[in-house]
């Protein structure tokens, strides 16, 4: 475990860091793997939020590392795509939310990453792209799939056919990114929202997150379905019965995760 750290906060919150600052955090197979392992890790602690991020004030994640990649062939690029698509599917199925506090540069993989994640919080001196074609190449760590979704098809395609990379503001204007920050804040301000989250009922979090993926995924019927009984299933919980016994008699709600 070389790339990656992974810091364990007070409120339950886990901050996982790419380091490899001398690369402006580029993907290898080794780091992608890394993130990957972390990501299960934390799976089986159960945290109540994840953020991820990048080392230094330069780059959240330059992208997918270029010099790695010119060497593969066919079969070794398809087995880096997979291992990138299971790290992402951590994030973007993580039974709780994650957070993606983008520092500096969001570059195709690295962008990716931010996209597998529910929220996006970027700094002033962030910036957005998908420079792939301009390799030769294409998004491969669930680009193609998640910018569409997030940004709709139009300007996602706009971005992943030009390698265009855009500003903060654009990034915000199209829906890329929840929040700018001052730069340098993007992590101070994750962690402001991972703790917001994490002090709310867990499984009722986790039931939500459930439930607004189920959106991007079935017609809105099956969805709604889905939504009534995850609702339901709360009301068998204590946390339920504690956070609206909490509101109704003036008191601040203690949740157990039960
Ligand atoms: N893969 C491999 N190495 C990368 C990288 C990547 N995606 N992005 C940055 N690096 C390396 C550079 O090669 C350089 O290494 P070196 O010092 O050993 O030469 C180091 O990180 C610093 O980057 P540098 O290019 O010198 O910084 P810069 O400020 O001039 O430019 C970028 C920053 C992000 C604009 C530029 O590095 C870049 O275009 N990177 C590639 C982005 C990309 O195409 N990503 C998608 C890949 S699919």
């Amino acid at each position: 475990m070389d790339y990656v750290k992974v810091e364990r906060l007070d409120n339950g919150v886990a901050v996982l860091t790419i380091d490899r600052q001398d690369k402006l955090n580029a993907l290898d197979p080794q780091v992608v793997e890394e993130i990957g392992q972390n990501l299960l890790e934390l799976q089986s602690e159960g945290p109540h939020a994840i953020i991820i991020t990048g080392a230094g004030e330069r780059a959240f994640v330059a992208g997918a590392d270029i010099t790695a990649m010119r060497g593969m062939d066919a079969l070794e690029a398809k087995r880096f795509a997979e291992i990138g698509h299971a790290a992402m599917a951590l994030l973007d199925r993580s039974p709780v939310p994650t957070i993606a506090a983008i520092n500096g540069f969001a570059l195709g993989g690295g962008l990716e990453i931010a996209l597998a994640c529910d929220i996006r919080i970027a700094a002033e001196n962030a910036s957005f792209g998908f420079p792939e074609v301009s390799l030769g190449i294409l998004p491969g760590m669930g680009g193609t799939q998640r910018a569409p979704r997030i940004v709709g098809p139009a300007i996602a395609k706009e971005l992943i056919f030009t390698g265009r990379r855009i500003k903060v503001e654009e990034a915000r204007l199209i829906g890329l990114v929840n929040h700018v920050v001052p730069e340098g804040d993007a992590l101070k301000a994750a962690k402001e929202m991972a703790a917001q989250i994490a002090a709310n009922g867990p499984i009722a979090v986790q039931h939500a997150k459930a439930a607004a993926n189920r959106a991007l995924d079935v017609d809105i019927i099956s969805g709604l379905e889905y939504e009534a009984d995850q609702f339901a299933l709360l009301f068998a919980t204590e946390d339920a019965k504690e956070g609206m016994g909490a509101f109704v008699e003036k008191r601040k709600a203690e949740f157990k995760g039960r």
